[in-house]
């Protein structure tokens, strides 16, 4: 028998050995949020910021530790990154012109990975070596798998930190060439700000949610707040992109039991998570929770399956066709599509599903409407008009899908902020909208 503890020595390694062993003209690719590697991508930033390497490129999503290739413009060239997703560091870099990003639906990303250029390099954060010789890939599955099929080279960091998720991503050591081990605790997200709208918006949102139903919530202090907001049902299920704490939350209090979902019955099911130790804890060796692939887990066709499927995401602004732009301020660049449009037509496609885009009706101090007359210049189209369903501020509900323009306008209106509900109505009888 295959002596894996003699393997692993064999390709125990320090950060500064394998980022030496780096060469200019690299593609390198990681999976999202926690499953980046901090450390070797440290070591190897020193070595580009020496001249040692150029050319070499680093693929992220959701980017949540504080990469150098990021935060220092003077390494672009030498050392770029390129968002599948972007966290706080792509969107400064992406704006500033030193790093670039990837248009993608969420579940298609590995299907573009496999079918694009090789990587040179896959690095990942994973758990400690089991008996066997594998590493689970702890919070994140999302695209790994399909890196691992193209990298020529995988390097490890494995931390005593990364939680080991029994029904998620494994990685065998045979498959691997260089490892570091490191014990540093993981990056959380700072707990979101429920103020009095978030909560309205919860409890709208909650109350159309049945017993029974099936939850995704996305990325911010809304869909925090619908969660909040659901502390009282029964039988909820979780089938989501991202796995966060209100989830947690909402096993712990017994909202969520998954006992009445069509796939994947009595478990949750996501392809990443990220948020606070709570988190880490709950997936750590918990057949309760399965982190698959994204090209899976984010399909329509298998959303769709579990009735009464419910998403809910937030946005930046819509037009009053219902366009939402959830990834850019006008020109500047926020995110990422992300699972957003996955979710909205998983959700539109279940029996009993719906899907609830949701926002605070203005920005900076009431003084922008996020519903508009017409897209901001250069904002970026997320979800369409033919994919939208509801519509969700503090002043209520639209529900848009069916709806003709005028209804839609109509309704839009109805929940704008009172202050610029006469201009929209002026502007949208000025475009013959209303009349
Ligand atoms: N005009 C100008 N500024 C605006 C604005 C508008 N229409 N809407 C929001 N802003 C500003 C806010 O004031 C805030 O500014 P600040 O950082 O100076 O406080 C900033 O933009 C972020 O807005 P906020 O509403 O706090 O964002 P959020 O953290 O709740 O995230 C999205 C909202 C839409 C950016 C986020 O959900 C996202 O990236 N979604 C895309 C992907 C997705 O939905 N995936 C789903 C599965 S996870």
């Amino acid at each position: 028998m295959t002596d894996f503890r003699t393997l692993f020595e064999a390709r125990r390694s320090t950060a500064e050995e394998l980022a030496g062993r780096v060469e200019s003209g690299w593609l390198i690719g990681m999976d999202a949020a926690v499953a980046g590697t901090p450390t070797i991508l440290a070591a190897l930033a020193e070595r580009a910021k020496r001249d040692e390497v150029k050319g070499v490129r680093v693929q992220t999503l959701l980017d949540v530790y504080p990469y150098a290739f990021y935060a220092d413009n003077s390494l672009y060239g030498k050392l770029t990154g390129e968002a599948w997703f972007s966290g706080g560091g792509a969107r400064k870099a992406v704006n500033g012109g030193w790093a670039d990003t990837i248009p993608n639906y969420y579940r298609d990303a590995p299907r573009h990975i496999r079918a694009g250029e090789d990587y040179d390099l896959f690095v990942a954060s994973v758990s400690p070596m089991d008996k066997h010789g594998w590493f689970s890939l702890g919070a994140t599955s999302s695209y790994s798998l399909a890196m691992i099929e193209k990298a020529k080279h995988i390097f490890l960091e494995v931390n005593d930190h990364q939680p080991r998720a029994v029904c998620g991503a494994q990685i065998h050591i045979s498959q691997v060439d260089g490892l570091v081990e490191v014990s540093y605790e993981l990056p959380v997200l700072p707990p979101t700000k429920q103020d009095k709208i978030s909560q309205t918006i919860g409890g709208l949102i909650a109350e159309r949610i049945e017993d029974g139903s099936c939850i995704q919530l996305g990325i911010g202090a809304i869909p925090d707040a619908v969660g909040a907001a659901l502390k009282d049902k029964h039988d909820l299920g979780i089938h989501t992109e991202m796995f966060t704490d209100s989830m947690v939350e909402l096993i712990q209090c017994g909202a969520v039991n998954n006992s009445k979902k069509q796939i994947h019955r009595g478990q949750s099911v996501t392809t990443f998570a990220f948020g606070s130790q709570r988190i880490y804890d709950y997936i750590d060796d918990n057949p309760g929770i399965a982190i698959l692939p994204v090209d899976y887990v984010n399909d329509p066709n298998v959303i769709c399956r579990n009735d009464n499927m419910i998403s809910i995401n937030a946005a930046l602004e819509v037009d009053l066709w219902g366009q939402v732009c959830a990834e850019s301020v006008g020109t500047r660049h926020m995110s990422g599509t992300g699972g957003q449009v996955d979710y909205v037509r998983g959700a539109c496609q279940s029996r009993g599903g719906k899907s609830f885009i949701a926002f605070s009706s203005t920005a900076k101090d009431d003084t922008i409407s996020k519903i508009k007359s017409i897209l901001t210049p250069g904002a970026v189209v997320t979800t369409s008009k033919n994919d939208v369903d509801y519509i969700v501020t503090e002043y209520g509900v639209a529900h848009l899908r069916g709806e003709s323009l005028g209804s839609r306008a109509r309704q839009l209106i109805a929940i704008a902020h009172p202050n610029f509900r006469d201009e929209l109505t002026f502007e949208a009888k000025k475009r013959g909208i209303l009349i």
